[in-house]
């Protein structure tokens, strides 16, 4: 089963993805994941992004659209795709990808946060460097402070893109170009929205009842 989890930034994706690998088996494409790993390795690809990406902009279509074709081709068991897509022609690039493949989006699963909840999560998130394992200073604080429950190490990161003015941007931009897709997906008749407000654990509970009638 393919899914796509669509969401403003900070609404949760990255969190319940995580969670659906281990739960499903499924494979986690998650497009901001490849920018960043691009950066760190300082490819040319990378350094071109990473303007773009601090200021909280979406980067270009080709970019992601042909990062997504790669690790798609890789196969696997099925996909949660978690920022992809994000603009209308990303959307139709997906549905020619998946029908490649003989596939198609199974679901599409809205986590619906306001804008108030959007700044205090992105304020207080912190990422471990080394698993990728996500934490934040209220919600969810590492058991000792600076140390990664999961792998043991004091590699908890913010993202440069986790300040004010570029949360603003990427507001604005989720708003502008990647909100009509809920259109697009609704039309497709395989829309279902979550409450992304509720506690994580209720968030992932109704995320599997939702996709329990696929399996
Ligand atoms: P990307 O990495 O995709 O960032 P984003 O969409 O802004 O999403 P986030 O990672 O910020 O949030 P999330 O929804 O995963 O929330 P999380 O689970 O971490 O993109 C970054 C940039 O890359 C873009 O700005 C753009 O430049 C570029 N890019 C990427 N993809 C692109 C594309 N397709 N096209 C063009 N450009 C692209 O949770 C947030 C915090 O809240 C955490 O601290 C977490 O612990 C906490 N939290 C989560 N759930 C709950 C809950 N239920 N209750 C309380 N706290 C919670
Ligand atoms: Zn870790």
């Amino acid at each position: 089963i393919n899914i796509i989890l669509l969401g403003a930034p900070g609404a949760g994706k990255g969190t319940q993805a995580r969670r659906l690998i281990e739960e499903r088996g499924l494979v986690q494409l998650s497009t901001g994941d490849m920018l960043r790993e691009a950066r760190r390795s300082d490819t040319d690809m990378g350094r071109r992004v990473s303007d773009v990406m601090d200021r909280g902009e979406l980067v270009t279509d080709d970019i992601v659209i042909e990062l997504i074709g790669e690790k798609f081709a890789q196969g696997g068991k099925g996909f949660i795709f978690d920022g992809f897509p994000r603009t209308l022609a990303q959307a139709d690039a997906l549905q020619q990808l998946v029908a490649t493949s003989g596939t198609q989006i199974d679901a599409v699963i809205e986590l619906c946060v306001d804008d108030q909840a959007l700044v205090s999560r992105i304020s207080g998130r912190m990422t471990c460097g080394t698993c990728g394992e996500v934490y934040h200073d209220q919600t969810k604080p590492p058991k000792l402070q600076d140390t990664c429950d999961l792998c043991n190490t004091a590699d908890l990161r913010r993202r440069p893109d986790d300040n004010p003015n570029s949360l603003n941007t990427r507001l604005l931009e989720y708003y502008k170009k990647t909100s009509p897709l809920l259109g697009y997906y609704h039309a497709l008749g395989n829309l279902h929205s979550v409450d992304g407000l509720a506690e994580m654990d209720s968030v992932a509970s109704n995320i599997r009842s939702i996709l329990d009638a696929f399996q």
